[in-house]
Order: structure tokens, then C-alpha cells, then sequence
């Protein structure tokens, strides 16, 4: 059985679909959610599905190596993180290497790095009139969006789409693909 814990900061759909795919695998377990936020929607997802939860604070995550510990007591295989805001910092991902997945949703390397998250990412899109966009789904490295790739999906854009047209279309496919690329990953690893 490999573990792996979800970080987040927000409503956490995509951590809901994440749970619903595992909960019955005998292969991979959602042993833990993170959120830097204490309203967080995922938290309320995590408790639904009765998995443990942590809280992180900024000077905590970024001065210590405190949540090394909580993966390793949660025997954390691999983190995934769906909707996280704040920067991997750099001895997380040297502890965990190519064990880090991020989804992005927009076509990276095109509409990525600090800042361009949630709404910021589609209007910049749909201000560029761009024709499509669609998740990247990438390993984890210190800088914002800008590990490999492992996946990317297309949808079409329409010249009258708005922002949030677009957010809900890449949503869509953001639900339908993060679940299985992570499963793929994980398992060719053994
Ligand atoms: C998604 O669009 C994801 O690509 C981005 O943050 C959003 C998270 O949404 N990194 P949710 O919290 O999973 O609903």
C-alpha cells in the first residue's frame, strides 16, 4: 500500500475526486490532507472521508522541517497537491524528489509561475485569445510551475467564453485526469 497526502489551501474539489477514486483501492490510500488554511473547504472534504488532517502556518512550514515529521508518522509515500498556494520549499522537495505532483490549470509553460493562480491563470488566457487551455499536471520543484511535465489535456476555447467559462471547462478535466495520472505514477514507481 503506498500513502499519499493532499495538500491544499482551498474548496477542494479536486481533493474530493482524488478521495472518491482511492477509497476503494487497495493500492494507494489517502493517508492525509494539509491546508494551510483554517476555513479551508478540503478540510471539511477530508473529514467526510475520515482521513486525518493537518493545519500549517507560514514560519512553521518554511523555518522548520516540522511536516517532514507528520509524513513520515503518516508513512507519506508521496504528496499531491490540489489547489496548494504557497511555495514547496526546498527541503520538501529534496525529500520527497519526483514524489511531488502539482496540477496547474492552464497549458504550462505558458501562463505559469508566482501569481498566476485560480481566476489570474484564465483571464490571462481568455485576454490573450487563446483558442485552447487545459491542465499540466507536473512533478513538484522549487520554483512555481516549473517541474516536468507529466500530463496535459485540451479543451477549446470560444471567443465569447468568459474567464469563468474557461475555469470550469479545465475544471472538468482537472477532475477527470488528476485522479488516474497520479494512480499511473505511483504505481510504476514499484
Ligand atoms: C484548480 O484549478 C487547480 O488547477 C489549481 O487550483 C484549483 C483548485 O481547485 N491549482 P479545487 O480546490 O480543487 O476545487
Amino acid at each position: 500500500m503506498k500513502h499519499i497526502a493532499i495538500f491544499a489551501s482551498g474548496s477542494g474539489s479536486n481533493a474530493q475526486k482524488i478521495l472518491e477514486y482511492f477509497e476503494q483501492s487497495d493500492e494507494i490510500r489517502v493517508g492525509l490532507v494539509v491546508s494551510n488554511r483554517a476555513q479551508a473547504g478540503v478540510l471539511n472534504v477530508a473529514r467526510a472521508f475520515e482521513v486525518p488532517t493537518r493545519l500549517i502556518d507560514r514560519a512553521n512550514f518554511y523555518d522548520s522541517t516540522d511536516i517532514l515529521t507528520v509524513l513520515q508518522e503518516y508513512q507519506i509515500d508521496y504528496v499531491v497537491l490540489a489547489g496548494f498556494l504557497w511555495l514547496v520549499p526546498a527541503y520538501l522537495v529534496q525529500a520527497y524528489p519526483r514524489r511531488i505532483l502539482n496540477i496547474h490549470p492552464a497549458l504550462l509553460p505558458k501562463y505559469g509561475g508566482k501569481g498566476m493562480y485560480g481566476h489570474h491563470v484564465h483571464q490571462a488566457v481568455q485576454a490573450a485569445g487563446e483558442t485552447e487551455s487545459g491542465p499540466s499536471i507536473h512533478f513538484v520543484n522549487e520554483h512555481y510551475d516549473e517541474g516536468d511535465l507529466i500530463f496535459q489535456a485540451t479543451c477549446a476555447i470560444d471567443a465569447t467564453d468568459s474567464a469563468a467559462e474557461i475555469a470550469l471547462k479545465v475544471l472538468a478535466l482537472e477532475h477527470q485526469h488528476y485522479p488516474r495520472i497520479i494512480e499511473q505514477v505511483v504505481l510504476q514507481d514499484d
